[in-house]
């Protein structure tokens, strides 16, 4: 079988965290292949730098400024791509974050955003996009940016509770893929889970330490395009092929 993304081609695909990293690779990936995108961030400026960036490519990329820990925000997002851009066919659940600190004394507010951005913000936006798939009889793809750390609780120090909400994700990739089951839907759920990648959540961080950087750099590592191509993958398989989980690492990373 030939892989392709002919059926995606001129549908809209919604992606969350579209401002940097991961999020703008997939992003300038999907746009590359003829997809309608709607790139969402708080930082919506890099999104539109990136949309003109893109202009003359096969599809396009609509820059949404939202704050994905404001349900209002993602709301307004989905009401605006359905008028303007059309039905949404994919969602991408990217946004993410990882605050460095400790459980014996980290800072309350750092946990909260990082479940409101990585868990609250993930089912929200899913729910959106299967209120849209659903009611429009469109057989579309959540895939929800994972991490290795959704399934292996590793010894890197400061992200206890970066862990715990990349493994609820892992959970939550599963129960949807259930319950999309049990009411005989076609709608596909994957998680992609990444080892370490390049991006501003690791070694263009500007808040870590040198130590902590000098620490990253002495491990392998992905590029953003590495894990665009991985959704490119699970994408391009036949309609009746769900792809559950693909962990992706580099080669002769340790963790
Ligand atoms: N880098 C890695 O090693 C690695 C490994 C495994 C998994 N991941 C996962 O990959 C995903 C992307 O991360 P990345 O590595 O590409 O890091 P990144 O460059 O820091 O990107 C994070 C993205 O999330 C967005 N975001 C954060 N808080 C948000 C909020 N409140 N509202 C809206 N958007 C928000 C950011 O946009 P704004 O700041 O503009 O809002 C940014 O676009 C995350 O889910 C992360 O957990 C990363």
């Amino acid at each position: 079988m030939v892989l392709s993304l002919d059926r995606w081609v001129g549908k809209v695909a919604v992606v969350t965290g579209a401002s940097s990293g991961i999020g703008a690779a997939i992003v300038e990936f999907l746009v590359d292949n003829g997809i309608i995108v709607a790139g969402l961030a708080r930082r919506s400026e890099l999104v539109e730098e990136k949309a003109k960036q893109l202009s003359g490519k096969p599809g396009k990329l609509h820059a949404i400024k939202a704050d994905i820990t404001k349900e209002e925000d993602i709301l307004n997002a989905f009401k605006w791509i359905e008028e303007n851009l059309g039905h949404v066919h994919i969602l991408i659940n990217n946004a993410g974050v990882a605050k460095e600190n400790f459980l014996r004394n980290g800072e309350t507010a750092d946990w909260k955003q990082t479940f409101d951005v990585n868990v609250m913000g993930l089912c929200i936006a899913t729910r959106e996009a299967i209120k849209i798939m659903s009611a429009n009889n469109i057989n579309g793809h959540i895939i929800h940016i994972n991490s290795v750390v959704g399934h292996k609780v590793v010894p890197f120090p400061g992200i206890n509770v970066y862990i715990a909400s990349k493994y609820a994700v892992t959970a939550l990739t599963e129960t949807l893929r259930q319950e999309l089951n049990a009411i005989d839907s076609k709608i596909k759920t994957t998680s992609i889970s990444p080892g370490l990648v390049t991006s501003e959540m690791t070694i263009l961080n500007t808040e870590f330490s040198e130590d902590r950087k000098n620490v990253l750099k002495s491990m392998p590592i992905l590029k953003a395009e590495d894990i665009a191509e991985a959704v490119g993958y699970v994408l391009s398989t036949a309609e009746n092929v769900q792809i559950n989980e693909l962990t992706i690492t580099p080669v002769g990373e340790k963790i």
